[in-house]
C-alpha cells in the first residue's frame, strides 16, 4: 500500500502520517527532512550557485542523506535535530524550486517507495512522486491555527509579535511552495482534502483510516 499526505507548513502531515505508519504498519518517510538536509548541506558550505544548473547537479552528486532509526543523517552525521530550525526550513523552502534538487531528491524518494509499503508526506507526494499511490490526501488547515498549533508544540507563553511573526514564516512558506514552476504544492486530481482545522491529530487519523477502510466518503 502506497499513501501520500502532501499539504502546507503546520498542518501536521507528519505527526499525523507517523501514527498512520505504527497503526498501518507502513514505512514512514518526511520528504521535506531530505530538503531541508539539502538546504543544511548547502548553507554549511556556503553554496549559492544556484542558477547554474550543472554546477548544481554536479554539487548535489557528492551529498550523502540516509536514514536510520527514525534519524535522518548527512554524511554520518546525525541531523535530526539541526534540521528543524525555523531558518533551515525558509531555505529548504527557497532551495526546493530548483530542478536538480527536485530530481535527486524525488529519485530517492521513489527508490525507497520500490521496496516498501510507505506512506509519505512532502508537497508533492501525490502529485509528481507517487502518483500510482493508493491514497492521495491533500491535509491543511486555517493559517492562524496552524500558527497556534507551531507555538503551543513549544511549550512556553507567546506575544502577539511571536505569533504574528510565526503565521508571516508560514503564509511565504505557503506562497512559496504553491506558487514555485517546478512541482508546486496543490492537490492531487484524485486527492482527498482534509481541513482539520477543527479537528484533533486523533479525530484526524479517524478520519483517514475510515476513508480508506471505505466507511466514509468524506
Ligand atoms: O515539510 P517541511 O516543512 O519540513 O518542508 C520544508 C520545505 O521543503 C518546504 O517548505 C518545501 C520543501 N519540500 C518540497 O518542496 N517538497 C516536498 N515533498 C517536501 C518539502
Amino acid at each position: 500500500m502506497k499513501i501520500t499526505i502532501d499539504g502546507p507548513s503546520g498542518a501536521g502531515k507528519s505527526t499525523i502520517a507517523k501514527l498512520l505508519a505504527k497503526k498501518l504498519n507502513l514505512t514512514y518517510l518526511d520528504t521535506g527532512t531530505m530538503y531541508r538536509a539539502v538546504a543544511l548541506y548547502l548553507l554549511e558550505n556556503g553554496y549559492d550557485n544556484f542558477e547554474d544548473e550543472e554546477c548544481l547537479k554536479n554539487y548535489l552528486n557528492d551529498i550523502d542523506i540516509s536514514f536510520k532509526d527514525d534519524k535522518i543523517y548527512l554524511f554520518d552525521r546525525d541531523i535530526s535535530s539541526d534540521i528543524r530550525m525555523e531558518k533551515i526550513g525558509m531555505i529548504a523552502s527557497d532551495i526546493s524550486k530548483y530542478i536538480p534538487v527536485r530530481e535527486k531528491l524525488v529519485d530517492m524518494q521513489r527508490d525507497i517507495a520500490k521496496k516498501t509499503d510507505i506512506i509519505m508526506d512532502g508537497r508533492d507526494t501525490g502529485t509528481v512522486v507517487l502518483k500510482d499511490a493508493d491514497y492521495k490526501f491533500y491535509l491543511t488547515a486555517d493559517v492562524d491555527k496552524r500558527a497556534e498549533r507551531r507555538l503551543n508544540q513549544l511549550g512556553v507563553e507567546y506575544t502577539t509579535d511571536e505569533f504574528n511573526k510565526i503565521k508571516n514564516d508560514l503564509s511565504t512558506r505557503d506562497y512559496n511552495d504553491m506558487n514555485r514552476k517546478v512541482s508546486p504544492l496543490k492537490v492531487a486530481d484524485d486527492g482527498i482534502i482534509i481541513d482539520n482545522t477543527s479537528l484533533t491529530i486523533d479525530e484526524t487519523i479517524k478520519k483517514i483510516i475510515n476513508i480508506i477502510e471505505g466507511k466514509n466518503v468524506i
